[in-house]
């Protein structure tokens, strides 16, 4: 894998029909040009992902999604007001060339990251999910990208870290009816703001989901993880993330949700990679911040 700091040379990779790792503010992505199909076939097998999961098309600016899109005017004041920012939007598509999983929507980002809205600027739409085994926790720090993705992908464009941590908010607004369909840091209450309507999807237990990732098993490491009770059963087997200092084999420290986002995933990566058991996570503040804490580690349970 080559490594490049050059939004221009990574252009002319995705041009050419290769893949690309890149950082976004939320987590890494792993990328195809999205009027390539092969290209995107191709970050299925890398993934191993199920070909019914559509990606995130990003792009580098509101006036590309409108393009790209088919955007009622209610809904462009909060479209322009959040991007670019770690939210994506679901929209009836209006390009038929951009690669989708044959779904008449399409989900279309711009993610807060300089050198990725240059990069994005210059390759054009982008189809990319998280950079992770299908299942897997999402990847935010270059040296654990590093070691999943070594050999398997031809570029890797270097830039600052993600700083959020987790996945991009998404919301479907494909109706008069918005719903909330994944949490993130841009949050409910927020949302509320500009979509009094706004629905919150029950993100748990659905037949039919609304967005077909939401019915596969996601951000699992593969130890255990459990909420901290007060107690650690096998300390030798155990991390621990959260507030305090605790006797484990490894004790993630954190002051607030925000850093407790940014530190999640890290710490799941970690747990497995030091071969511990269990992964302890102390519950999160009560702040606006709790229902993606909550959401992301509740589906790392399992549950
Ligand atoms: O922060 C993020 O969003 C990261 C960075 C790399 O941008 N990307 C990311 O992609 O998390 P991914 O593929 O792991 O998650 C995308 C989610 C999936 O749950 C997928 O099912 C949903 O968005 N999605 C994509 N297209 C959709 C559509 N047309 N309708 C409903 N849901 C859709
Ligand atoms: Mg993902």
């Amino acid at each position: 894998m080559q490594i490049t700091q050059s939004p221009k040379v990574a252009a002319e990779y995705i041009q050419q029909g290769k893949l690309v790792l890149f950082p976004t503010e939320t987590v890494y992505g792993i990328g195809a040009s999205a009027f390539i199909e092969s290209a995107c076939l191709q970050i299925y097998k890398v993934k191993n992902r199920p070909q019914d999961n559509p990606f995130i098309i990003h792009v580098s600016s509101v006036e590309e999604i409108f393009l790209y899109a088919k955007v009622e005017e209610y809904y462009k004041d909060l479209i322009k007001a959040l991007v670019p920012g770690p939210i994506t939007f679901v929209l009836p598509k209006r390009e038929t060339r951009l690669f989708s999983t044959g779904l008449p929507t399409i989900a279309l980002r711009v993610p807060d990251h300089p050198l990725v809205l240059e990069f994005l600027a210059l390759a054009g739409p982008v189809a990319a999910p998280s950079a992770n085994l299908s299942g897997k926790p999402s990847i935010t720090l270059k040296s654990d990208l590093l070691v999943e993705f070594q050999g398997k992908v031809d570029l890797f464009l270097e830039g600052n870290e993600p700083n959020i941590g987790i996945e991009s908010t998404v919301v479907d607004l494909t109706s008069p009816e918005p719903t909330l369909l994944r949490p993130g840091k841009v949050t409910y209450s927020r949302l509320l703001k500009y979509l009094p309507n706004i629905k919150k999807n029950n993100y748990k237990k659905i037949d039919k989901p609304l967005s077909p990732g939401l019915k596969y098993r996601h951000y699992s490491p593969n130890c255990k993880v459990l909420w901290y009770e007060g107690e650690i059963l096998q300390p030798k087997l155990s991390g621990f993330l959260g507030f305090s200092l605790k006797k484990t084999k490894l004790n993630v420290i954190v002051v607030d949700n925000l850093e407790y986002m940014r530190k999640l995933y890290s710490f799941f990566i970690e747990c497995d990679r030091l071969n511990l058991s269990f992964a302890y996570c102390e519950k999160p503040l009560e702040d606006e911040f709790a229902d993606v804490l909550y959401n992301r580690i509740e589906k790392a349970m399992g549950m």
